[in-house]
């Protein structure tokens, strides 16, 4: 699987410190240039180190394992590239196949929120997930 940078967004207001935005990557097959989906980070203010982890396939390509690779290689680039402290996921409580592609990563549940996503029109639980940098160091010398 290959991750193509998509749109990856850095501002600077009045000559304050920079904000990042976002980080966006397409994912596509290595074999042939098939879109396949969405991963990204949404990045927080710089001194925090944090970002907000998402990701969207296409039904298709579901059940193939590729959700899991794409996440691995978001958590690598938003920590050893990024340099980033800490990243988080939420999925809805209901969404078994997110929550468990979200601890297979080696991402820690935290909590859950209440009404805390729109899903079809209404507002469903979701969990919240999160993973340091420290964990990541750990569940590369594993
Ligand atoms: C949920 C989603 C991310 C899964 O993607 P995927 O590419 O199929 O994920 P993977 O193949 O890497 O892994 C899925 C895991 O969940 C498990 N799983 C999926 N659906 C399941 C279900 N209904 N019950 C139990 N386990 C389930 C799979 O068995 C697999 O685990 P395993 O490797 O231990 O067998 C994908 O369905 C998706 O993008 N959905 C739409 C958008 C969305 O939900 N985004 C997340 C919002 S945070």
């Amino acid at each position: 699987m290959r991750h193509s940078p998509f749109t990856c967004c850095e501002r600077s207001f009045a000559g304050c410190e920079i904000l990042w935005l976002a980080s966006i990557l397409a994912v596509e097959r290595a074999s042939s240039p098939e879109f396949v989906g969405l991963i990204a980070l949404n990045l927080g203010k710089v001194n925090f180190k944090n970002a907000e982890g998402w990701h969207k396939f296409l039904p298709s390509y579901w059940g193939q394992g590729l959700t899991t690779e794409a996440l691995n290689a978001l958590l690598n680039y938003g920590f050893d590239y990024l340099q980033l402290h800490r990243i988080e996921a939420g999925c809805a409580v209901e969404n078994v196949g997110s929550t468990r592609v979200l601890k297979k990563v080696g991402m820690i549940l935290e909590g859950r929120k209440r009404r805390g996503s729109p899903v079809r029109g209404t507002w469903v639980n979701n969990y919240l997930f999160a993973i340091l940098d420290t964990d990541w160091a750990t569940i590369r010398e594993g």
